[in-house]
């Protein structure tokens, strides 16, 4: 006995009507499904309905919804008054109650005793397992993970996750209910973060390990993110936006359910705010400080007034020498087109692989006169100018002061193996190839998941198509062996494609 999950007269059932249900309960009335509601907290659901009411009407009035749309959909909805009324009614039963491991799988094992055999029974979870949600029931088999983001109308993103002992019935239903919602489902094994938080994990933890080892300031990665790679948001603005709270245990949540994986350590410096109260925007201080909910700008440095006249460019990497030496003709820079630089040229190198300043300068060049600009991203907003150790301060100042002189935003960084953007976006990717690689989810629901759910500009197997597979394996392989740590170890799915020069969306030869 399986569900027709086209049927007209389709009803969702959701148990537990917070901010996840409550939205849940929207999509799926403005879905044209009706919706039977029911939460252990007397006058909640009652409440979750005037909330959509207000929400829809507020479409209305904006023009953006006809106002007999608003009313049936509101009309679809109606309230339980207790769990066995959802149960007799609901082809399918969405719970969004509290995210508690033994109070999902009592609520399971109950729905499993009082519902027919072809009712779906779904779980929003973010972080509890599915096949442990279903483990008390007797039909595990109509259990899955259908896990919406908040907030639920604005994010069309929906993750259908088949627990161990799913039904395949089970799941191309919930995927055609999901439509239905008017969402994108994409499939994803049952594992930890399932797509979208498991992906999550590179951004953030990346970033604060830049800081922590003195690299660059959070607002200077912010701007290198947004202003130059093209992220929606910088990590620590996303940071201070979800609380450092609430980011600090999923991290750990999902570092330590695989195993303590390198790759996604969290780093102590997040811990630490979160043990003092830094949470971010709720608590008024976070990575930035905030007045009346009001981010206050932390001062850029000023731009000096010197400016490098005279420059030479190494011809050491051929196609960033190029970009770089456009950029500098712009500038009005004189560039010297000699082997090697004169006595007190500002000399630029443009490390493209993952190699830190240093180790380029040590070979040939003056350390207290040598700067590295990162060429990987677009550099007409922001550039990035990473200088050694034992820099002349006079040097670097003209050197920022000539990347700035047309107006663009310029980060002076300390050395670091990849900059800032090539190693963090580098990790996202690498992250995304382990995904692909543990068959979690199809590369093309990888990217999905990144782009939608995330709001990147690209799904990371895309990201390293674009970028080139090659590059990305040499930042990460430069990673591995200047920290030697296994945190930056290229995915195998990523070394194979790039040796085969093949996109990362191939799938393995045997599928
Ligand atoms: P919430 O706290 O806003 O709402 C939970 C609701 O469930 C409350 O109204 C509560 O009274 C009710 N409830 C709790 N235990 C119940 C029970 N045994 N029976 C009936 N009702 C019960 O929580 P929220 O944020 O809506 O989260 C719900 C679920 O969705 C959790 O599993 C959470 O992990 C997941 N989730 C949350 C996201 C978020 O950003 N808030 C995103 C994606 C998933």
């Amino acid at each position: 006995m399986v569900l027709d999950p086209n049927r007209e007269d389709l009803v969702v059932g959701v148990i537990g009507t917070g901010a996840m249900g409550r939205g849940i309960m929207q999509v799926a009335a403005q879905g044209g499904m009706r919706v039977v509601a029911y939460d252990e907290k007397a006058g909640a659901a009652d409440a979750a309905i005037e909330q959509i009411a207000q929400a829809l009407n507020g479409l209305v009035d904006k023009g953006r919804l006809a106002k007999a749309e608003a009313d049936t959909a509101i009309a679809r909805i109606s309230v339980a008054e207790g769990i066995p009324q959802v149960a007799a009614s609901a082809n399918v039963i969405v719970e969004a109650i509290v995210e508690r491991l033994d109070v999902k799988q009592s609520l399971f094992e109950t729905l499993d005793e009082l519902t027919k055999e072809d009712c779906i029974l779904a779980s929003n979870t973010s972080s509890l397992p599915i096949t442990a949600i279903a483990a008390r029931c007797k039909h595990p088999e109509r259990v899955a993970g259908l896990h919406f983001f908040n907030p639920v109308p604005l994010m069309k993103l929906v993750e259908v996750v088949p627990g161990l002992k799913t039904a395949s019935w089970v799941t191309e239903a919930l995927t055609v209910i999901a439509r239905r919602m008017t969402r994108v489902p994409v499939v994803c094994k049952d594992s930890p973060g399932f797509i979208v938080n498991h992906i999550g994990r590179a951004y953030v933890p990346e970033a604060a390990r830049i800081v922590a080892e003195g690299i660059a300031e959070p607002a200077d990665i912010d701007l290198i993110m947004t202003d130059a790679v093209g992220m929606r948001m910088g990590p620590f603005t996303l940071l201070d936006l979800i609380g450092a709270d609430v980011s600090v245990s999923v991290m750990e949540s999902l570092w330590n359910q695989f195993y303590c994986e390198p790759m996604y350590a969290p780093h102590p410096i997040l811990k630490a705010r979160v043990s003092g109260g830094l949470y971010g925007r709720k608590t008024g201080a976070g990575w930035y400080t905030y007045e009346d909910g009001k981010r206050l700008e932390p001062p850029r440095p000023e731009l000096p007034t010197a400016r490098s006249s005279t420059v030479w460019v190494s011809p050491r990497h051929a196609a960033a020498c190029a970009k770089a030496t456009t950029l500098l003709q712009r500038l009005g820079a004189i560039i010297e087109d000699s082997d090697r630089p004169s006595a007190n040229a500002l000399c630029i190198v443009t490390p493209t692989s993952g190699d830190c300043a240093s180790e380029i300068v040590q070979q040939e060049l003056d350390p207290k006169r040598t700067v590295a600009l990162d060429t990987s991203f677009n550099f007409e907003k922001h550039r990035t100018v990473m200088v050694p150790p034992g820099i002349d301060p006079a040097m670097r100042d003209a050197a920022h002061g000539l990347f700035g002189s047309d107006g663009a935003g310029v980060s002076v960084i300390n050395d670091s193996p990849g900059f800032v953007a090539p190693r963090i976006v580098a990790h996202i990717i690498n992250i995304g190839c382990q995904i692909a690689q543990q068959k979690i989810a199809s590369p093309a629901d990888i990217d999905l998941g990144a782009k939608l759910g995330l709001s990147y500009p690209f799904g990371p197997l895309e990201w390293g198509d674009h970028l080139g597979t090659s590059w990305v394996l040499e930042v990460l392989e430069e990673l591995e062996r200047f920290y030697n740590e296994p945190r930056y170890r290229p995915s195998p799915w990523l070394k194979r494609r790039a040796w085969l020069d093949l996109s990362l969306t191939t799938p393995d030869g045997r599928g």
